[in-house]
């Protein structure tokens, strides 16, 4: 692999989103767009990263604090937005001599294969600069490839500055570069702003260097879909759904069911095993890791969640958890974040589990809040108990140890323990700590009043 820094262009507002939001930050999923171009030149192999920034710029680094990618990131400030060109005069300062790919922020379908193959066609062939360039049917709003009749390549054109038979021409700039630095830092000493646009354009440099004699080429590619580049809202939600089929086709390549392609979302770093089957209505994101022969869904979302080999999740929810192997959770169950659940347990309808451990095979079947509790192994609890965990102003902990049964309906005052074995019975509130193998009983003993309904003449005439 060659080395090469890589700059993505980010400076624009992007005003046709119509949106407070810069464009390259908008999501595909759980992901920026900015963040898939710089995540594609990561993968290629780019030693420097380098973003031009300008509208919002402390929104745009604030996005690229987040990412910790394994290579040098570095922003490079666009005061005001005079054309492509003149953004990529703004990254020189940052730029080593070798070679450095230029894109823009606004296309996150490129994916690293071709930012490969273009740098190793770039240096095989010598070039000061090797273009991508791709054949779509409409070429309306790109830059068109000019061509002598040898097939000779001499210029880009942009739509604005283009006559009527260079508007015919279907292979288009999609605004991926290679260029030797050195000699793109010449070429761009000499771009003027002398066009429709009154903007200085990085196209202009291929001219340039072509005349200057040097050796230049566009290199053609038959994905056009690749290079979609995203203006509006509806040409997101169009990248949205050719992304979502590349994910959704990689995981059933690797032997995942995919019931409904169309309703299931699955963010770009998720990972599932074999013989999982996800249902309708799902979406899976962030760093998730699902293991083999899994249900999720229907109308499940899984967020940064590890989730163990044969478990079920049924509508329900598990946001930055760990779940174990042969585990049911749901339908309707709410795990939230920093939650452990181990193996062959049962988390069921309606049952919420915040910043808890849940041992091995223990139940929580039936409407119950479990919050900031630890719960060993083989523990029942049953419908409706609650941990009262939080005094109203410290949350404290609720400990209950393996092989206690918590009956129905119980309040957990915390801090509080059950010990080992320890029964609790339906009903108790409980606020002190319940020995082993102890019974907890505390609610009002039952009276009886015979004839109470006779004698206060409740009967229905
Ligand atoms: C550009 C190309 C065009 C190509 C098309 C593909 C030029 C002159 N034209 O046109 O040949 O077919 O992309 O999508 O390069 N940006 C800055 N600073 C600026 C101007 C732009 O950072 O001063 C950024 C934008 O935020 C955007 C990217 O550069 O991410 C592209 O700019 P845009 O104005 O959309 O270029 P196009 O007109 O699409
Ligand atoms: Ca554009």
């Amino acid at each position: 692999m060659h080395n090469f820094a890589g700059v993505v262009l980010a400076a624009g507002i992007g005003s046709r989103m119509k949106s407070k939001l810069p464009k390259v930050l908008h999501k595909i999923f759980d992901k920026t767009m900015l963040e898939y171009c710089a995540r594609a030149l990561e993968k290629a192999g780019a030693t420097h990263i380098i973003i031009v920034t300008g509208h919002k710029e402390d929104l745009v680094k604030q996005e690229i604090s987040k990412w910790k990618l394994c290579c040098d990131v570095s922003t490079a400030y666009q005061e005001n937005q005079r054309g492509t060109g003149h953004a990529v005069k703004m990254a020189m300062p940052l730029l080593k001599q070798g070679n450095v790919v230029v894109m823009c922020g606004d296309g996150p379908l490129i994916t690293e294969h071709t930012l490969i193959e273009l740098v190793n066609d770039h240096v095989a062939n010598g070039r000061q600069c090797t273009l991508v360039s791709t054949i779509v049917d409409n070429p309306f709003g790109y830059g068109r490839i000019i061509r002598k009749s040898n097939g000779e390549l001499t210029k880009i054109v942009e739509e604005r500055d283009s006559t009527k038979k260079e508007k015919l021409v279907k292979e288009v700039n999609p605004s991926l570069y290679c260029f030797n630095v050195t000699h793109l830092g010449q070429a761009l000493e000499k771009i003027t702003n002398d066009n429709a646009a009154r903007e200085y354009y990085i196209t202009d440099t291929i001219e340039i260097l072509l005349k200057n004699g040097g050796k230049v080429d566009a290199k053609l590619s038959f994905t056009p879909q690749e290079f979609l580049s995203v203006n509006t809202r509806i040409e997101l939600a169009h990248v949205t759904k050719i992304m979502q089929q590349r994910i959704t086709e990689s995981h059933m390549l690797n032997g995942v069911t995919i019931v409904d392609t169309a309703t299931t979302y699955i963010g770009s770093n998720v990972q599932i095993a074999q013989d999982t089957i996800i249902y309708p209505n799902t979406t899976i994101e962030g760093n998730s890791k699902i293991g083999s022969n899994c249900n999720i869904g229907p109308n499940s979302v899984v967020k940064n969640a590890e989730i163990g080999d044969c478990t079920n999740v049924i509508n329900s929810t598990v946001t930055d958890s760990i779940i174990g192997e042969n585990t049911d959770i749901g339908p309707y169950a709410h795990i939230r974040p920093e939650s452990t659940v181990g193996d062959n347990a049962r988390i069921g309808n309606f049952v919420e589990i915040k910043k808890s451990t849940i041992g091995n095979d223990t139940k929580a079947a039936h409407h119950s809040y479990v919050g900031d509790a630890i719960v060993g192994n083989n523990v029942n609890l049953s419908c409706g108990i609650i941990t009262a965990n939080y005094d109203g102003k410290n949350k404290h902990i609720t400990t209950i140890e393996d092989g206690a049964f918590v009956g129905s309906n119980v309040n957990l005052v915390a801090p509080v323990t059950i010990c080992k074995n320890a029964y609790v019975a339906a009903g108790t509130t409980v606020t002190h700590k319940v020995p082993e193998n102890a019974l907890a009983i505390g609610r009002a003993r039952q009276e009886i009043k015979e004839e109470w309904k006779t004698k206060n003449n409740l009967e229905k005439s």
